[in-house]
């Protein structure tokens, strides 16, 4: 079977489809809210040191279990360590999946809309207070966001029959680059707003004492959450990679271009906030309510805003595209059932998952589970648990139960690379991020002070 799996085509095609994945929602929507809700300039500090310590080795780690097992998450642990617990970790992937893919297909749905309402004009004239209202009127309403979810799913489906060399890849190498182009215009924009100031101190003057043990899970479920971490994203996508893929260096890339994008959508965020007196803590609906404001400021606005909402939800395609490959590549190689059928199943259970999350946000917003809406608890438990789980199963797994020649045959090439960082990355998967996760869980649910 492995012998006729594909691999992504050209170097560049792997680098543009690991950021596509990690680039998406995660950087433009949830960061902002994220650091918004939970300290600002102490979020980001956090967050920064959760990335290098934790998610880049974790990424690495995925890597090398992909790559070397040839397989998706499934079969990489049956291959690895047959008949054994560690198979688990393939069906926490497909749960994560599942609830991911439900509330995050819904606000790609969001940005189908903002983009038809740029194309009609829709936001001109409206004021900061009018913009809100008619955001709220649009996500709490029962079918027009239904609509574009229906839309946004059906992309997917072509898109992952298409399989990975002709969908994901193209996608990805044209759409990445431009996203970050126009990311940066944008802060400059934002920068010059009256009372841009106070947004930069938000975002990078981080006062101590915000920091706690919630601002620290929810900072480390945001890395996991951004980088794609924790539930074999990385590890289906490994499969693909050629020989001749550095991991290492694609690590390296893919975190640091993810971490940028994190940035720049809060430098263009944070300053149109407090310049147009929105609340930095407004939760899922920040950036909906904050973006138009800025292009109604900007010359040509018109062209910038259905350019800009046309990228991310294209950014947020191939971040999906990523999460249905997990699944797809699963129930295809592992029930041999055909790659279309398979596709067909995974996109038809998400519609039911992000039909109920839309719905929990408008007609059925009173139900609520632990005081959280449905989506809210897909997004919490997902992010800040199974993530996190699944990461720290992934990095006990490669720490002490992949051969460490193996670990190091992936990363050098059979030895032809040079790598300083072997024995600290190991050390790291070993001790350094089981015990950091385990500690802010335990801090976190009560157990610790
Ligand atoms: N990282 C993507 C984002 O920031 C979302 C994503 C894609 C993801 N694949 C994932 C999140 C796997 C968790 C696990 O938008």
């Amino acid at each position: 079977m492995s012998s006729n799996r594909t691999t992504f085509a050209t170097k560049l095609g792997v680098i543009a489809a690991a950021v596509g994945s990690a680039v998406g929602l995660g950087n433009i929507w949830r960061f902002p809210y994220e650091a918004g809700q939970n300290g600002g300039g102490a979020f980001l500090i956090v967050y920064l040191i959760c990335v290098l310590l934790i998610g880049m080795p974790l990424i690495m780690a995925e890597f090398i279990l992909g790559r070397h097992s040839k397989s998706n998450v499934g079969g990489t642990f049956k291959k690895l360590a047959p008949n054994t617990g560690w198979g688990v970790i393939g069906y926490m992937s497909v749960l994560a999946s599942f609830l991911i893919l439900g509330f995050y297909s819904v606000i790609a749905g969001w940005t189908l809309e903002y983009i038809y309402q740029a194309v009609t004009n829709g936001f001109s004239g409206l004021s900061a207070a009018e913009l809100k209202t008619a955001f709220t009127e649009f996500s709490t309403d029962t079918y027009s966001p239904l609509i574009w979810l229906g839309l946004f799913l059906l992309a997917n489906y072509f898109i992952i029959v298409g399989g990975v060399k002709n969908g994901i890849e193209k996608c990805s190498n044209i759409m990445m680059p431009l996203l970050f182009i126009i990311l940066i215009v944008f802060c400059v924009r934002s920068i010059f707003l009256p009372g841009a100031e106070e947004g930069l101190r938000f975002l990078f003057q981080p006062d101590f004492t915000k920091i706690n043990s919630n601002v620290i899970l929810r900072a480390m479920g945001q890395a996991f959450f951004s980088l794609s971490l924790g539930m074999g994203c990385l590890i289906t996508y490994g499969s693909y990679f050629s020989k001749e893929t550095k991991l290492g260096k694609t690590a390296f890339t893919v975190s640091t271009l993810d971490t940028l994008v994190a940035i720049l959508a809060g430098v263009m965020i944070f300053p149109a906030v407090f310049s147009f007196g929105i609340s930095p803590s407004a939760g899922p609906d920040l950036v909906f309510i904050t973006v138009p404001n800025v292009f109604q400021r900007m010359a040509g606005g018109y062209i910038w805003s259905i350019l800009f909402f046309l990228l991310i939800a294209v950014a947020a395609l191939t971040s999906t595209v990523s999460m249905f490959e997990v699944v797809t590549a699963f129930i295809h190689e592992e029930f041999n059932m055909s790659r279309r059928k398979a596709t067909g199943w995974v996109v038809g259970v998400t519609a039911v998952f992000s039909v109920i999350c839309s719905l929990s946000i408008g007609p059925w917003k009173d139900y609520t589970i632990l005081g959280m809406t449905v989506f809210d608890l897909f997004d919490f438990v997902s992010a800040n648990i199974l993530l996190p789980v699944g990461g720290l199963l992934i990095s006990l797994f490669v720490g002490f139960r992949l051969d460490k020649k193996t670990s190091y045959n992936e990363i050098t090439d059979n030895g032809k690379l040079k790598c300083w960082y072997f024995n600290p990355l190991i050390f790291i998967l070993k001790y350094l991020a089981p015990v950091a996760i385990t500690l802010i869980f335990l801090s976190n649910f009560g157990v610790l002070g």
